[in-house]
């Protein structure tokens, strides 16, 4: 398991290259053996076919991009998407196995560790459609519902395919995207791309502290962890049945393109932006709490009667107790493309919903959020949606799924 090419590679390097990065990487190779070790159930509790963007603790630099079939392939485009994941299948192992320059006479990887290089290919309802197998797709794969909050982009919303490809340098994400695309270039055009980051590893004390996001916010306290037994029904989808095989094991992936209003948000007194999330800045408690894992106490009222962890904070409003359980796994990445033309910040969060099902993981947060008047919703905006059927990765290949498209 461990030694799947990522994760044995990537930090095997990490640790020769990092200088001061001996520790950091036993304590990697601890946590990723914890999940090793961990009891496997059924398929859906089956860590090996995790997908590398579910490994922890997350690279520091991330790339998605969601590509479309050409339609002027002049060919059925279930040929098209056939000919697309035995590419990915193929090269995506490949670089984890061997890196890009074994691959690429005079890559720009040359000379560089592999740098925990992940690659994660995720499918859309529309590439199933598309290649005539819209009786394959699982219904949990329906259309996220609009919400009146949303301010969605059309062209940065949807596609057939994604890619995510997270590593710990720019360098090696970069060119493992470009090496990607270039090779199914006959096949597919970019529809929307989004690079982003979080803090690197060099800069942080505790690597395995829950990371910031641009609003200054511990963000990914409250998540699944992978050596929580319901990790498995939470995050990973089972499906028993022959038809949705192909996605036993693997997870649904909710991206949202979430501009911050920076701006906005930082003009806000401390004390007033504490009170949008409900927990503290400094340490990421809860309000009325202690420390960063205390359990946000919803019930607490001050002595004016009025409830210490506000009726419309973040934490509030997304909480299994006002979301039916709902439950799924956060990653966030920040993203910061600088200013646009007209003086606006492009920066924000990359958010990404990890499930075993979003009818009962992302769609009634959001909606809570949305109906409830979630007060972080003034400082942000929801401007890209997508939703990708991630499937299972095994013996190494990110896309064993081949009787998709017989
Ligand atoms: C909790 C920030 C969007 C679902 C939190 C926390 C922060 C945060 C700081 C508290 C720490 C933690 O548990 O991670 C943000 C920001 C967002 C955003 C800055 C947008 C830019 C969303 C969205 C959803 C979501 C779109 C899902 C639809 C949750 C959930 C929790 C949470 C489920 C945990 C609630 C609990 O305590 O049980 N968020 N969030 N967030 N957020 Fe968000």
């Amino acid at each position: 398991n461990l030694l799947t090419a990522t994760g044995a590679a990537g930090l095997a390097g990490l640790a020769v290259g990092a200088g001061a990065g001996h520790a950091l990487a036993d304590r990697r190779l601890g946590e990723e053996n914890e999940h090793a070790l961990a009891p496997a159930r059924s398929r859906a509790g089956d860590r090996d076919g995790m997908p590398p963007a579910l490994r922890s603790p997350t690279p520091s630099q991330v790339q998605l991009v969601a590509v479309d079939l050409r339609a002027d392939a002049g060919e059925p485009t279930r040929e098209a998407a056939r000919r697309v994941l035995r590419t990915w299948g193929r090269e995506i192992r490949a670089l984890h196995e061997q890196g890009l320059h074994t691959r690429v006479e005079g890559a720009p990887t040359q000379g560089l560790l592999p740098a925990s290089l992940g690659i994660t290919l995720g499918l859309g309802a529309s590439l199933l459609d598309r290649a005539g197998a819209g009786d394959r797709i699982p219904p949990h794969m329906e259309e996220i519902p609009a919400f009146a909050t949303d301010s969605l982009e059309p062209a940065w919303c949807g596609g057939d395919l994604l890619l995510h490809v997270a590593a710990e340098d720019p360098v090696v994400a970069s060119s493992a995207v470009g090496h990607l695309v270039g090779a199914v270039a006959g096949d597919v055009r970019p529809r929307w791309s989004l690079p982003g980051f979080q803090r690197s590893a060099a800069a942080a004390d505790d690597p395995t502290a829950t990371p910031r996001n641009l609003m200054g916010q511990i963000d990914g306290t409250v998540n699944p962890r992978s050596s929580d037994p319901l990790f498995g029904p939470q995050v990973l989808a089972a499906h028993p049945e022959p038809s949705l095989a192909w996605m036993d094991g693997g997870s649904y992936l909710v991206v949202r393109r979430i501009r911050m209003l920076l701006d906005d948000w930082y003009s806000l007194d401390p004390g007033d932006r504490e009170a949008v999330i409900g927990r503290r800045l400094s340490t990421g408690a809860p309000l009325g709490g202690g420390a960063e894992d205390d359990l946000p106490d919803l019930a607490a009222a001050g002595e004016d009667g009025e409830p210490v962890i506000p009726r419309d904070a973040h934490i509030r409003l997304a909480s299994p107790e006002n979301t039916l359980g709902a439950r799924m796994l956060r990653r966030g990445y920040s993203y910061d493309l600088g200013w646009d033309a007209g003086g606006h910040r492009q920066a924000g969060l990359i958010f990404t919903a990890w499930q075993a099902d979003p009818r009962t993981g992302f769609t009634p947060v959001q909606r809570a959020l949305d109906e409830g008047g979630d007060a972080l919703h003034p400082y942000v905006r929801h401007e890209g949606s997508a939703l990708f059927a991630v499937p299972p990765v095994r013996d190494g290949d990110p896309w064993a799924a081949h009787d998709l498209f017989p």
